[in-house]
Formats: C-alpha cells, structure tokens, sequence
C-alpha cells in the first residue's frame, strides 16, 4: 500500500490552518513515541483497548493487545492502541444499556477523529461488542471484531458452575431458603473461575457468535475460552487479516449486508442465543439502512432449528462449544439455508470458508445434527397483541413448556421499587397461575431497559416448589437468565404503551405457538385508564442522562438514538 495524502499518518490532519505543518507537527510528536519515519509510512491499525479496572470480562486484553500487534507488525502495518469507554456490566449504574450509545458514539467518532486506516474492535462483555459494531459501521472504516472469550467453568460441590445462568439458579435457591448464607458465599467465590465473558450462551457469547456469522470476526472467532493459547491465535490473526483488509479497503458495509444478517438471525435461533441480540441486531442493521423487523425474526426463527446445547437453552458451556468446532460447526450444519455467497473480513464467502470445516469426533452432544435438534424451531419468539403493539420478546427455548399457552390474573408492579417492596409480602394475592407484570422498567422508564425483566418469584411460592411462572414487562433480561419471561414490551408503560393499562386481576393471554400477546379487556375500559393515566416524570434534567431521554428510541428500533 501506498500511503497518500489521506492515509496513515497524514490522516485526517489536526487544523493548524497550514496542512503541511499538521504533518510536520504530528511527526515530531510521534517521534517522540520513538517511532522512526519508515515506521511512520506504515498503514496504521487502531486497536481499541476496553480494558478497565471496572471490566473484570476484559482482564486478558495485555496479552490480546501484544498479540494483535505481532499479527499487524507481521503483515507491515504499524498498530496504535488507544482507548474508548469500557462497559462492565456488574460495576455500571443503572444499567450498560444506557451507555451503549454513548459506546458506540465514542468509538465511532474516535475511529473518524484519529489517523487509522483500519481499526480491531477489541471487546467482549455484552454490550461492547454491539456498541463497536455501531460505531463502527457508521465510521465505515476497515474493522475487525476481536472478543475477550468466555471463562471456563469453575465448581461447587463437584458440580460444574457457569455465570451467570447457575448464579440466578442458586440465588433461586438462597432465597428459597435452601442454600444458607454460608453455602452462596461459597458458591459466590467459584462462579467466575477466570476472566473472561460469561461462559453460557448469554449476551456477550451470542454476540461475539453473530459477528462471526456476520463476517466481521475470524470464522471461529467466538467460542475459544480467553485463558486458552487458541484465544491468543485468534488475536494474532486478526492482526495479521486487518491489515489485509485494509489493503483490500474491504469495509463494513460491504460485509454487513442484508443477507449476511439473515445469516446471523439463523445463528442466534440455532444457538438459543440472547434476546438482547434483537436489540443490539436492529440497531448495528438500522445504521446501515438495513429495517430487520420482529415479524422477520419470527419468520426465520419458525424455520430454523434449535441446535446448540449450551446453557441457559440447554446443559452445557461455551468451552464445550469450542471443543465441539464452534460457531463454524453450528453454520455447517445450517449451509443449506444460509446465504453463501456472503462475504466474510477474509474476503471469502461464507461458503468457502464453510468448505473448509470438518466436524471434530463427539460434536453432536453440543451442536445437534439437523436430524436431531434440539427443538425443532429457534430459540426466540417475537409476540404481538393488544398489549405489545410494536412487538415483545421472549426466549421459548428457556421457558417451561407448559406455560407456552397460558391465561392468568395479572399482579402488576409500577415500578422496579414497587416491585422490591411488595414481592415478598405474605400478603400478596399470587398463585403460581398468575402473571407478574412490571411497568416502567423500558428505555425511557428504567431508566436504560435494565435487565430486570427476570422477575423474582415471591418466596412464598418459591418456598412451595414452584420454579417458573410467566412474568412480563418493557425491560430486558440477561441472556444467561431461564424461565417464562415476556421482555421488550413496545410501546413503554412510561410511554404511555398499553402495558401501562394494566391493572390487577386483569386476565392476560400468553399464546407463543400463535406469537401472541393479549390482555382480555374491554377496550371501553381501557380507553378510561388511558384518560385518567399519568406518565412518570423525565428522570434526568441535564447531561448524557437528558440526552438519552430526548433521543433514546423503543425497543422494536434497536433502542439506538434518532439522530444516529
Ligand atoms: Fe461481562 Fe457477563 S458480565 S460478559
């Protein structure tokens, strides 16, 4: 590659009002970097470096970083680390949601702000690999996903322990009064055995799957564990394969096309993955004019089988999927209703690189045959009625199946507070045939959609055996989470969405088979709770808060900004 005026070094020059001193006064500062000029004639390869003291899931990056830079030093290009803001997602208040954005505009305008001409997106926890798919997309610069990789499993009791799906089993059970305070701390100091992202198929190893299926990872990118030498390979390659993406100038948009988000929409129906990957999906495809749409995640999900074992869906963890082949196993197996001629970051097509996968010996106890799935459909199911207009979510595949088709008496919580202080209460009218419905936890109400929507079962019940119940709100749920759960309801309560109608003892149909969503109530009476309702006031006033309040769209949109 030859360097011109608009590449490398001399990028996007820092106005000094006379171009040739901006490359003269960069130079020198770069010098004293100690770099040399012939280093300096370099295509430079920005790595972003999500590492922080508050990101436990990204402890690992020191030794991707080096690696990444030995793949790009290797291929002649010259690698620039620098940092964007990192999401934790148990060290971030209220919730990562409301930084995703935030995320995705600082990565976005640092990739355009500084002299790259190309950039590895080195992330991991759930809402960093989206945030620098956005922001990536939007740059439109050569880029390259590089994930953290999952922790391997940790144990209690001589059983195997995986965050956070066992975490909320075994909170279950604390709070059920099986576990003392002894035992959960026991169990607290072994669920998360090592760094890395969670190692059940939740948000953060769904959406490190769906960027190798989209074509912007490595293939096999997304399953190896972060402590394992493989981890590090991959780092080094994606070094190595940036650099020749630059030189190809092979950039996102060529490679995130709408076929190639079919091909993800399958990959996540196949591995059960998160539904947080709705969002996360519509937002990174709404950034390149592409509209996915809930009816078309239901079309592919009815055609689509579940085929991967791994928890919350099934029994296993995500080093198991990585003996088992991976992400490139589980696409092999779908070959005939994937869009092969899609291109991939290698510059080959999803077919080629397919051409070369081999099943491993023993594969199937992770990633089923097509012959025998794991359920015959995929793992979500996206729902519409008179109490989701615009659509809601729900993870069939982590459900109990008799609960699939279920009428109850609604019991109705206003808000997160309301719902902590009443759900235990001896007093309250619940039975495990009613539906606990949450208002007021969407992207405006949360606020930032927490990931409340895995409602505690009051411990009444809890105490009575009871496991699973459906429960329901505008909020979302950890993609490690299992149970009957209704999430993204749109419109918002805070909003004015009918789930802000709901009252006690209304009866609500839940009917997943028919993709439906209903409260059976007269619409007169609904029309007289729409008169007399009162939408909570904005929480914030100034500020990024404010901000994301003004601009922050429903969940059926991808929750991003309008204006992005
Ligand atoms: Fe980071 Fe689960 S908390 S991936």
């Amino acid at each position: 590659m030859k360097l011109d005026d608009s590449t490398g070094i001399k990028k996007g020059l820092t106005n000094y009002g006379d171009p040739a001193f901006s490359v003269y006064i960069r130079k020198a500062f770069a010098k004293a970097m100690g770099y040399a000029d012939h280093e300096l004639e370099r295509p430079i390869i920005g790595v972003i470096d999500t590492s922080s003291g508050f990101n436990s899931c990204h402890h690992n990056f020191p030794d991707l970083i080096d690696a990444v830079k030995r793949g790009v030093l290797s291929q002649g290009g010259l690698p620039m680390v620098f940092p964007t803001i990192s999401l934790g997602e148990m060290f971030t208040a209220p919730t990562t949601m409301m930084f995703r954005n935030l995320m995705a505009m600082d990565t976005e305008e640092m990739i355009r702000a500084q002299p790259m001409d190309g950039v590895v997106l080195l992330g991991g926890c759930d809402k960093t690999v989206p945030a620098q798919l956005m922001g990536a997309v939007s740059a439109d610069l050569p880029a390259l996903s590089l994930v953290a990789g999952p922790m391997i499993t940790g144990d209690y009791q001589g059983e195997r322990l995986g965050a956070c799906t066992d975490c909320r089993r075994f909170w279950r059970d604390y709070r059920a009064g099986a576990l003392n305070d002894q035992e959960i701390g026991a169990v607290e100091d072994r669920l998360c055995a090592t760094t890395g992202t969670c190692m059940v198929m939740g948000t953060a190893s769904t959406m490190a799957a769906l960027a190798e299926a989209l074509g912007i990872m490595l293939p096999g990118g997304a399953a190896p564990p972060a402590v394992m030498a493989d981890r590090r390979r991959q780092a080094e390659a994606t070094g190595r394969t940036i650099v020749s993406m630059v030189r190809k100038n092979l950039r996102p948009s060529q490679i995130l096309t709408p076929n190639a988000f079919e091909n993800a929409i399958r990959v996540l129906m196949a591995i059960g993955g998160s539904t947080n990957a709705v969002i996360h999906l519509t937002a990174i495809a709404k950034r390149l004019g592409i509209s996915l749409g809930l009816k078309r995640f239901n079309i592919l999900s009815d055609e689509t089988p579940l085929l991967v074992n791994v928890k919350p869906s099934g029994e296993f963890y995500m080093e198991d999927l990585w003996k088992a082949g991976g992400v490139p196993v589980v696409m092999k197996e779908l070959e005939d209703v994937l869009h092969g001629d899609a291109l991939t970051a290698l510059g080959t097509t999803v077919a080629e690189n397919l051409a070369a996968v081999h099943h491993p010996p023993e594969w199937q106890e992770v990633i089923r045959t097509r012959e025998l799935p794991l359920a015959e459909n995929g793992g979500l199911a996206c729902l519409f009625g008179n109490l989701a207009p615009d659509g809601a979510v729900i993870k069939r595949s982590a459900a109990s199946s008799r609960f699939l088709t279920h009428r109850g008496k609604a019991v109705v919580f206003n808000s997160l507070a309301d719902l902590h202080s009443r759900i235990d209460a001896p007093d309250l009218a619940v039975t495990e045939d009613s539906v606990i419905v949450l208002q007021n936890a969407g992207p405006i109400g949360g606020p930032g959609m927490p990931e409340a929507g895995y409602l505690p079962i009051p411990k009444k019940l809890l105490r009575s055996g009871v496991k699973d119940m459906v429960r329901m709100s505008d909020a979302r749920m950890s993609g490690t989470a299992f149970g009957t759960v209704v999430l993204h309801i749109a419109p918002e309560a805070a909003v004015g969405g009918p789930l802000a109608l709901v009252r006690d003892g209304d009866m609500i149909e839940l009917d997943v088979p028919r993709n439906r969503l209903e409260m059976l109530v007269a619409e007169e009476t609904l029309a007289k709770r729409r008169e007399s309702l009162v939408l909570p006031e904005p929480r914030f006033q100034r500020g990024y808060g404010k901000l994301y309040i003004d601009h922050i769209q429903q969940a059926n949109l991808g929750c991003d900004f309008d204006f992005l």
